[in-house]
């Protein structure tokens, strides 16, 4: 087995708060190790431009309390290309590149999956998206502080919903995912929750309202994920006004979820996760991912990772519905 002696940093996909703390904790611990590290500047784009940056000690100074990426991030269609992955291996190789850390999400990683099996690229991720929609870790970097940036939202929201007697819908991200809205839903203390995973009729929901109503309860938030059905929140809010007659405020939060300065949780879980990627590389791992189960920081391949379907837990939802009577 060759040793490691340098390695590459880069995000990926779309960013998320504690990224900065993850690239951090790679940086120094792989300096700590005796490495010499680079950071890629623009996620697979950066790769295939050729943009790499040496990064010392100071690099990463004064970020982990940072949101965003200070390596910036991309989506980058081209990498389902393999032509383009042969391009990306030779960047690597021409730069003496032994493994790379890739922070993202699963779509990030099928990419670095697909450079190890192709190119034999070594990789390790780490989870890093608000979605915390990644099989085989409890929880993902930036999931705490997006849950906690739209709980702020829903509590000021409920002011004027209270102060006004309004029906409130407010969409929270989540395209594929309704892990933040189930979340957030419990402790905002929300009526109702629309996520992708489980369909709940439109029926059922004004006659939620409606009872609600009916007992004297004059306010109500809905929480819905962004891909839930019939659609966005606007679509929601007119499904439930030709149902029930209910005209609904919206409210979009949007990215304002991906911003600002990370929780305590969230730099704790990418400081860990950011050294233990490194650890995981200079110990032999490859193709796989470094996350935390309860508690304890755990290895899952690729393999697995997308794969695998994490579920959104029905009893937050449940539970949102039951104590907001
Ligand atoms: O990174 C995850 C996420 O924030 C999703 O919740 C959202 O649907 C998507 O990214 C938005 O992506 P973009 O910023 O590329 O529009």
């Amino acid at each position: 087995m060759n040793p490691i002696r340098k390695i590459a940093v880069m995000t990926s996909g779309g960013d998320a708060p504690g990224m900065n703390a993850a690239i951090r904790a790679s940086v120094r611990m792989a300096i700590y190790r005796q490495l010499e590290v680079v950071g890629i500047i623009g996620g697979y784009t950066g790769v295939l431009n050729g943009q790499f940056q040496p990064m010392q000690l100071r690099s990463v100074a004064n970020i982990i309390q940072r949101g965003g990426t200070i390596l910036k991030t991309a989506r980058c269609p081209e990498f389902h290309k393999p032509e383009y992955r042969k391009i990306a291996a030779d960047k690597l190789h021409e730069q003496n590149i032994d493994a790379l850390v890739c922070i993202g999400g699963d779509g990030s990683f099928r990419g670095a999956h697909l450079l190890n099996q192709e190119h034999n690229i070594k990789v390790v991720g780490i989870p890093g998206t608000i979605d915390n929609d990644i099989w085989g870790t409890d929880n993902t970097i930036g999931f705490d502080t997006a849950v906690n940036i739209a709980l702020d939202a829903i509590d000021r929201i409920r002011d004027t919903a209270a102060s006004h007697d309004r029906l409130f819908i407010v969409e929270v991200m989540g395209r594929n995912s309704g892990f933040i809205a189930a979340e957030v839903g419990l402790a905002g203390g929300a009526e109702i929750i629309f996520t992708p995973e489980h369909l709940f009729p439109i029926d059922q929901a004004v006659n939620q309202i409606k009872g609600a109503v009916s007992k004297g309860k004059m306010s109500s938030i809905i929480i819905a994920a962004e891909g839930q059905k019939p659609g966005r929140a606007y679509d929601l809010a007119e499904a439930i006004r030709k149902k029930s007659g209910f005209e609904a405020k919206v409210c979009i939060l949007g990215h304002i979820q991906r911003g600002g300065s990370p929780t305590a949780k969230d730099r704790n879980l990418a400081s860990r996760l950011g050294a233990a990627a490194v650890d995981a590389l200079i110990g032999g791992d490859t193709n796989c991912m470094v996350g935390v189960n309860s508690n304890k920081i755990i290895k899952v391949p690729f393999q697995e990772v997308y794969t695998g379907k994490k579920e959104v837990p029905r009893e937050l939802i449940d539970l949102a519905q039951i104590l907001s009577l």
